[in-house]
Parts: C-alpha cells; sequence; structure tokens
C-alpha cells in the first residue's frame, strides 16, 4: 500500500466555532463534508482533545466557517496552534461576528458559513464523527474556499532551515527532536499524528 496515496484526497478547511455559556472558542478542522442534501446534513471529525469537541459533544450545536484563500496563517495559528482550554481566541479577534443561532461566525476570511445541529455522533477512537442537520447558512464572498493542497503551497510559511534533527509536523512546523518518532505521536500544536511527520536530517 502506498500512504502517499491518502495525501491525494483532496480538503477545504474551515472554523469549526462553538459556544457553551458565554464561552465562545473554535478551531481549524479539514474535515466538513456534506453527506446528504435532503435532508441538507453536513459531518465533521473532531479530535477528542480538543476543547471545541468537547463544547459541541455537550451543547450539539456548531458553525462552519468556510475558509477562502485570502485567509493568513494567522487564523490558522490562532484557532489551530492552542486550545480555547488556555486562551481566549476571541479576546483580540476583530474579524467576527456571530450568526442567528448566536454561534460565532469569521465575518472575513470565511466565504460562506453554516450553522447546525447534531443529530447523531459516532465514535471514530480519537475523533468523534459528528453528524449535524444544517439549520442556517449565507454566503460572505465569491473569493475560492482554501483547499488543504493551497495551505502548504501558499499560506504555511515555508520551514526554516533547522539544524535539529528529528522530525517535523508537515502540518505546523512543530519539531519532534530524536532518532525515533513514537508511532502513537500526536503534535501537541496541531494534534496531527505521526503519520503526518517527516524525517529532517
Ligand atoms: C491545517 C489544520 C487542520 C486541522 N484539522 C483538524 C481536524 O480535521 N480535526 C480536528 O479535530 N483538529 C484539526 N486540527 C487541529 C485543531 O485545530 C487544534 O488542535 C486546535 O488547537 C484545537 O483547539 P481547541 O482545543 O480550542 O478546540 C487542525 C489544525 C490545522 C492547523
Amino acid at each position: 500500500m502506498n500512504q502517499a496515496a491518502m495525501f491525494q484526497l483532496s480538503y477545504g478547511l474551515f472554523v469549526l466555532s462553538a459556544k457553551k455559556g458565554q464561552k465562545e472558542n473554535a478551531c481549524i478542522v479539514n474535515t466538513v463534508q456534506q453527506v446528504t442534501t435532503t435532508p441538507n446534513r453536513i459531518t465533521v471529525a473532531v479530535n477528542k482533545g480538543n476543547y471545541t469537541h468537547d463544547m459541541i459533544l455537550e451543547t450539539g450545536e456548531f458553525n462552519v466557517s468556510i475558509l477562502s484563500e485570502e485567509t493568513p496563517f494567522e487564523v490558522f495559528q490562532r484557532f489551530g496552534f492552542q486550545s480555547g482550554r488556555d486562551v481566549d481566541k476571541f479576546a483580540d479577534c476583530d474579524y467576527y461576528t456571530k450568526a442567528e443561532n448566536g454561534f460565532v461566525y469569521l465575518s472575513k476570511y470565511a466565504n460562506a458559513y453554516i450553522s447546525a445541529k447534531v443529530v447523531a455522533t459516532y465514535d471514530l477512537g480519537t475523533h468523534t464523527l459528528f453528524i449535524a442537520d444544517v439549520t442556517d447558512a449565507e454566503v460572505l464572498s465569491k473569493i475560492p474556499s482554501v483547499t488543504y493542497t493551497y495551505y502548504h503551497q501558499n499560506i504555511k510559511p515555508k520551514p526554516e532551515q533547522t539544524k535539529a534533527k528529528g522530525w517535523r509536523c508537515k502540518i505546523c512546523g512543530y519539531v519532534y527532536e530524536g532518532e525515533e518518532l513514537p508511532s502513537d505521536f500526536v503534535c501537541p500544536i496541531c494534534k496531527h499524528g505521526a503519520a503526518d511527520f517527516e524525517r529532517i536530517e
């Protein structure tokens, strides 16, 4: 089997936002799909370690901001490289507003947003698959949606030449220093697994 085939799958990138009481939070995901049109239903796979995961599991609601090609790296850092358990990701953020459901969406950088209510969950081990009905949706701009490939080629800064030996996370650039990367290793920054690391000499 050639594992590299998995990298040929095409994905979008999204800000998945949740709310619990007064606490707003959101994380970056690449796993939003529309799975049926009648009913209008989407799925999203969220890592169980994410704070956003716990919030959605508890409240059963979320918004998805569909990111455009104009999204700067700062947005990925803000929502994808730190946890809402440790920081308030919206504290100094001036590019969000609220949808009718009271949940946040990005007023800039997103070309559309979707509001959804969870109708079922599926335990995937490391992740929970949320299956949800679309309750609202709006188009915000005509700028094309960003793909995972576009993010890697045009948005993520090119890795600096480093003298460190070890393994680099292809998603966020985190470097694990050591000869062998444990097969169950999970990136402490972006939560991707060992399969997303490359050897650096
Ligand atoms: C490009 C990119 C794609 C990501 N895709 C996913 C994903 O599909 N599912 C997921 O659970 N986390 C994904 N993450 C990781 C979360 O965004 C990250 O762990 C975040 O810090 C979680 O924040 P939270 O604890 O506030 O929810 C991705 C991160 C990046 C940078």
